[in-house]
């Protein structure tokens, strides 16, 4: 049963968990925030992290937030994560609210481990700008060969590895002389190897036991998705060393946040476009919303971040990412006007967790 919209009044609309620090959590050191997330050091080799509602497009964090987003992503991640032990370990310890996940503590590497089916986004972007539809082209150490259209699905999964940062984090040769701000470098495997204690693996060899494990990662998963109506068409894990030094795979996994998702029924080739049209699932809504706007230019980013969306087009995120969280894991968010803040501090203070 879908989510009911009427039940997503403007109350609830705005009864999100926003990103912040709750300074009521014991803690052995300073909390970490991303742009979604918030991981506090309990001791123990152990973390917990908080994934609030927050939204992030164009690299810029939204005024508002989606209700239930956090709650929704969390969920995903949780059935994968659970429906992948059999193919590689992960953080989640346990659940102990939702948007709260005890977990294991990792020392990340710092490569955003990408990896796609289809050829679209930037991987697109690149193979257009350097003729690969005529002459094929390379892309984070990939060759592509000639022919391909837009959104089409490649020969094979690649991966597509970016430095988790900018390059003025990773002090290597192959940086030198580039844009010390440039975000989510672009590499390949051999610079990882060839710089693999910058990246944080221990070994380069490492590298190849991640991306087995996240070809399997994808194939599993995919099919899965597809039985749901749903293609993966690119991903983004990250992995990490737990205390006993097996790498694991960490932060979040599969989500809308992290990934793309089309909706398997509308893909379809288009002969007068030559390419084929897609449908894509959730953040492409807010994504979408800004671009009618014209504020995804780098310029905008601060009238971006200024912005204030309304309640529709939030109400419509909302559904949407329900929606997708309830086509892969058979549940919904509750919706509720009940603080989602003081639900996560009552979680956390019946779990034992707070000062
Ligand atoms: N098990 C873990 N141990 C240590 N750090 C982790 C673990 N899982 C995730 N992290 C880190 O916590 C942060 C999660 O916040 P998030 O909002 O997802 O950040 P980002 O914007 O970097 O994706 C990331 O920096 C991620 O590397
Ligand atoms: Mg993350």
């Amino acid at each position: 049963m879908p989510v009911d919209e009427k039940l997503i009044t403007s109350e609830v609309l705005d009864n999100t968990l926003v990103r912040e620090i709750y300074p009521e959590i014991k803690v052995l050191s300073e909390p970490k925030m991303g742009k979604v997330r918030t991981v506090y050091d309990i001791g123990d080799q152990r973390m917990i992290m908080i994934s609030s509602d927050n939204l992030s497009t164009h690299d810029v964090v939204h005024k508002r937030q989606v209700y239930g987003k956090g709650a929704n992503l969390d969920a995903i991640s949780e059935y994968y994560f659970k429906a992948t032990e059999h193919i590689v370990s992960n953080h989640l310890v346990e659940t102990i609210a939702s948007n709260v996940w005890l977990v294991q503590k990792a020392e990340p590497i710092l490569v955003e481990m990408v990896f796609r089916k289809y050829l679209t986004g930037s991987g697109w972007r690149d193979y257009i700008k350097k003729n690969g539809p005529e002459k094929g082209s390379e892309f984070c150490g990939v060759e592509l060969r000639p022919g391909y259209r837009k959104n089409e699905i490649l020969d094979e999964v690649i991966f597509t590895p970016t430095g988790k940062g900018i390059v003025g984090d990773f002090d290597i040769p192959e940086f030198q002389g580039m844009d010390p701000e440039i975000d989510d470098p672009k590499i390949t495997i051999e610079i990882i190897k060839a710089n693999y204690r910058v990246f944080g693996l221990r070994k380069p060899e490492d590298l190849d036991y991640i991306m087995g494990k996240a070809f399997a990662l994808y194939s599993f998963i995919h099919k899965d998705l597809e039985e749901k109506g749903h293609l993966l068409a690119d991903t983004k894990w990250e992995f990490g060393y737990l205390s006993d030094g097996r790498i694991a795979l960490i932060d979040e996994c599969v989500t809308p946040d992290s990934s793309r998702f089309w909706k398997a029924s509308d893909y379809k080739f288009n002969p007068e476009k030559n390419e084929f049209t897609i449908v894509q699932d959730d953040k492409q809504h807010f994504r979408d919303y800004v671009e009618s706007l014209g504020l995804q230019a780098v310029e905008r980013k601060d009238e971006l971040a200024a912005h204030i969306m309304d309640d529709n087009v939030l109400r419509q995120g909302v559904v949407k990412y329900c929606n997708i969280r309830e086509e892969i894991t058979g549940t919904l968010p509750g919706i509720t006007n009940f603080s989602r803040k003081d639900a996560v501090l009552k979680a956390l203070g019946d779990a034992g967790f707070l000062r």
